[in-house]
């Protein structure tokens, strides 16, 4: 049978995933995830990983390019891709939050009007300030939002804060929780009808190890 195909997201998450498969059977050589490779295999060629930009994730799972994915919950939600979702992996914890500086707090945002809220989440944070009944102009940018009130882009921000240290060297302060988020596994839907013992086996082994590991709640 074909190995199965995983789409891993670049970044924060990368080290920890790869460490993941390491543990249930698909150690990978340090030659293989070196210099700039966005393809390789684990040291069996039983599994083929490709590297892709974590909102880039959900899209290959999607369209069947891989078969599983690894994303945070909050990429998913801001997407809102059909994807199965069998199994949190109880890492990568974070928070989607709202935050300004700290004289936001001391208004009511209810009775501003005009207010602009910079994100890299604008469907998020859509959501949020409708179910408020707050009107905000959403400034959709693509990284380093915490930068948008500094320079007068934006009074407001969401964002994921996982230690706080970013909002904190810039002068910003938390407002409100939007969201937690940690990293998931995803599994294309007709891949898992197709495959199903393959990658039921493959959760199975992932759902042990997390317990193993102490952290993560298990399959969903
Ligand atoms: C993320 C996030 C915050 C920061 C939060 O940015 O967007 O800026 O990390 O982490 P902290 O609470 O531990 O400081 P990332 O470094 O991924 O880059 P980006 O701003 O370009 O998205």
């Amino acid at each position: 049978m074909d190995r199965l195909t995983i789409a891993l997201p670049k970044g924060r998450l990368q080290d920890k995933v790869l460490r993941l498969f390491t543990a249930v059977g698909y150690p990978i050589s340090a030659e293989a995830v070196s210099g700039r490779r966005l393809i390789f295999c684990d040291v069996s060629d039983s599994m083929r990983f490709v590297l892709a930009k974590p909102a880039d994730v959900p899209i290959y799972v999607e369209y069947g390019a891989t078969d599983l994915g690894v994303v945070g919950e909050d990429v998913l939600r801001e997407a809102n891709h059909g994807l199965y979702e069998p199994l949190r992996l109880g890492f990568g914890a974070c928070r989607l939050v709202l935050a300004g500086p700290p004289e936001m707090l001391e208004r009511n945002l209810r009775l501003e009007s005009g207010l602009r809220v910079a994100s890299s989440y604008p469907r998020l944070t859509r959501d949020y300030f409708l179910r408020r009944g707050i009107s905000v102009e959403i400034i959709p940018l693509s990284g380093s939002v915490e930068l948008a009130p500094a320079v007068g882009l934006a009074d407001l921000l969401v964002d994921l804060v996982e230690t706080g240290t970013t909002l904190r060297e810039n002068g910003l302060i938390e407002i409100e929780t939007i969201m937690r988020s940690q990293a998931v596994l995803v599994v294309n839907r007709a891949s898992h009808k197709l495959r199903f013992a393959t990658i039921q086996a493959l959760i199975n082994r992932l759902a042990a190890q997390i317990a193993r590991e102490g952290h993560g709640e298990g399959q969903g």
